[in-house]
């Protein structure tokens, strides 16, 4: 059984969608272990993201190639084209933004956890999140339009890249005491021989 990490962000909370989120995981069969709200210190906001050059190449590469395919000069925007250093740039931009308002955050627990939630999610930028996914559904943002306002993108809810990462995240916003075990009548349709 694996767990995965959920945080419906402030733009989420602003939006009233705490109960349409939490729904399509309940409605997947996904089980919630552990649920609270909080605003986050800018400390916490900045350990759920990874301080790594991996991690600010894949973010500032995705800024490099959108503003390409759309024939807008990146250096303009960040005064670099390096994607390490736009990467900076933008996590400053997301613990900013993390630590700005309410944030709910949940551990999801079930079969292959991490990437179910991540098909119900979608792509990060809602411009290619598919219809039906939470981020195609219920976002009409994009990395333009974030990266034109000094922001990032605000995409609904945050969730674990995949359970390796999941088990890294779920330490940083929750003790073990908080999560709970107990058995819900979904755990007898999948996890029985029928
Ligand atoms: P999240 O799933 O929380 O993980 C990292 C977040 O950074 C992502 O959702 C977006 O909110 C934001 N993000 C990722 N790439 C970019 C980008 N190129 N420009 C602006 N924001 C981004």
């Amino acid at each position: 059984m694996e767990r995965t990490l959920v945080l419906v962000k402030p733009d989420g909370v602003q939006r009233n969608l705490i109960g349409k989120v939490i729904s399509r995981f309940e409605h997947a069969g996904l089980k919630i272990v552990a649920l609270k709200m909080l605003k986050p210190s800018k400390e916490l906001a900045a350990k759920n993201y990874p301080d790594s050059n991996e991690w600010y190449t894949k973010v500032g590469e995705r800024s490099i190639g959108t503003f390409k395919s759309m024939g807008i000069d990146v250096k303009k925007k960040f005064g670099t084209d390096e994607p390490v250093q736009i990467g900076k740039t933008i996590k400053g931009w997301l613990v900013r933004f993390l630590s700005s308002g309410n944030v709910v955050a949940m551990v999801l627990e079930g079969n292959n956890a991490a990437a179910h939630v991540r098909r119900l999610v979608g792509e990060t930028d809602p411009l290619k999140a598919s219809t039906g996914s939470i981020r195609g559904d219920f976002s009409i943002d994009d990395v333009i339009l974030g990266n034109t306002l000094n922001r990032p993108i605000v995409n609904v809810v945050h969730a674990s890249g995949n359970s390796q990462e999941a088990v890294g995240e779920i330490k940083i916003w929750f003790t073990e005491k908080e999560m709970l075990s107990y058995v819900v009548d979904t755990d007898k349709v999948y996890y029985k021989e029928w």
